[in-house]
């Protein structure tokens, strides 16, 4: 009896299940009311007295087993035929196409990280401006001709309405609310009635910085001039300051960077000067400062204004300002960091 028990155990033991209708076979043949086992108990009767315990114990290990051989490759198969087990569910359906961020976007987020590292904060304004905002408050002479029509869009006339035409209008917005020290960059759209162009367009963007303090010199903007110009075009990245003119600076310069794909020595690019021009700046003129009620004997201060297409441009070589409106795939793609 013990041994047709042992040899029963390892042949459950042994025995290896991998479908359903193995799994019924092995039910039939040692769990059903008919199968081995059960038949064990029809022989246990015969046992004699001091057996029982020991041979009943048997059976019922022996029993257990089986049930339990059951329901584990029962489970397996049921959980094999819910999910097909050849397949690698961690891998994803389609190669997913993403989006990146715009040309522009990027190189405006490259210049705020540059500019906060210098301690500059980020602030914006409205691009629905008045007259004070952009050309007034800003030391424009009553008949300059930046107020004309022509380069401005207005919405409304007396009370002059306007779309700004350059983010300065966001200078004199926090030097209204804030005393110095006023360390800022302003990014933002800006609006001019103009021809749209390979180089110019009607729409675009700009980023100014202003920075005013007890005792800021030209020297400072040209030191912080000089480390944006290295940090965004690289570190062999020269600059050259020229003499010009806006409303709101006095003294006023035009900056430009030594013409990174030629190095300096001259191109096409830069039209065999060996410089690119790439902003407007100058300190802020007394006149500005008073206007929004800083003292103009204690502060001085430097502003700064450049085109963000006008730089992407250079930096990538894009011939036209066209493509950044245009949302081409074929475009944007090229900018993806994916
Ligand atoms: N606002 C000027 C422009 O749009 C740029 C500028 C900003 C110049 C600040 C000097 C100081 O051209």
């Amino acid at each position: 009896m013990k041994d047709k028990i042992n040899k029963l155990l390892s042949a459950i033991q042994e025995i290896s299940i991998n479908t359903t209708a193995e799994l019924d076979e092995f039910r039939l043949k040692y769990l059903s009311k008919k199968g081995e086992i059960n038949n064990l108990f029809n022989d246990f009767r015969n046992v004699s007295a001091e057996e029982r315990k020991e041979v009943g114990q048997l059976i019922n290990n022996l029993k257990q087993l089986a049930q339990d051989k059951f329901t584990t490759v029962k489970e397996s198969l049921l959980y094999a035929q819910a999910v097909d087990v050849t397949e690698d569910y961690t891998k994803s359906s389609e190669p997913l196409n993403t989006g990146s961020r715009h040309p522009i976007s990027q190189t405006r987020r490259e210049i705020v990280e540059i500019f906060s590292r210098m301690g500059f904060t980020v602030a914006e304004g409205p691009e629905i401006e008045d007259d004070w905002h952009v050309f007034s408050g800003l030391n424009f002479p009553e008949e300059h001709p930046a107020r004309d029509m022509q380069d401005t869009f207005f919405i409304n006339k007396s009370p002059d309405i306007l779309l700004r035409t350059h983010t300065s209008s966001v200078q004199v917005r926090t030097m209204e609310k804030n005393q110095p020290p006023i360390r800022q960059i302003f990014p933002g759209r800006v609006f001019r009635n103009e021809a749209i162009s390979a180089r110019s367009h009607c729409i675009f963007h700009q980023i100014e910085g202003l920075y005013i303090d007890k005792d800021v010199s030209f020297a400072d903007l040209k030191q912080t001039l000089l480390i944006f110009a290295k940090e965004f075009f690289g570190p062999d990245t020269s600059i050259r300051l020229r003499p010009s003119f806006f409303p709101f600076t006095e003294p006023s310069a035009e900056m430009d960077v030594s013409c990174s794909i030629c190095g300096g020595k001259g191109c096409n690019v830069c039209k065999y000067t060996g410089f690119l021009e790439i902003l407007g700046c100058g300190m802020v003129d007394p006149n500005v400062l008073e206007a929004s009620n800083i003292d103009s004997k204690q502060y001085t201060g430097f502003a700064f204004g450049m085109g963000i297409e006008r730089i992407t441009m250079l930096k990538y070589q894009i011939k036209d300002i066209r493509y950044f409106f245009e949302n081409d795939i074929r475009f944007l793609k090229q900018f993806s960091k994916f």
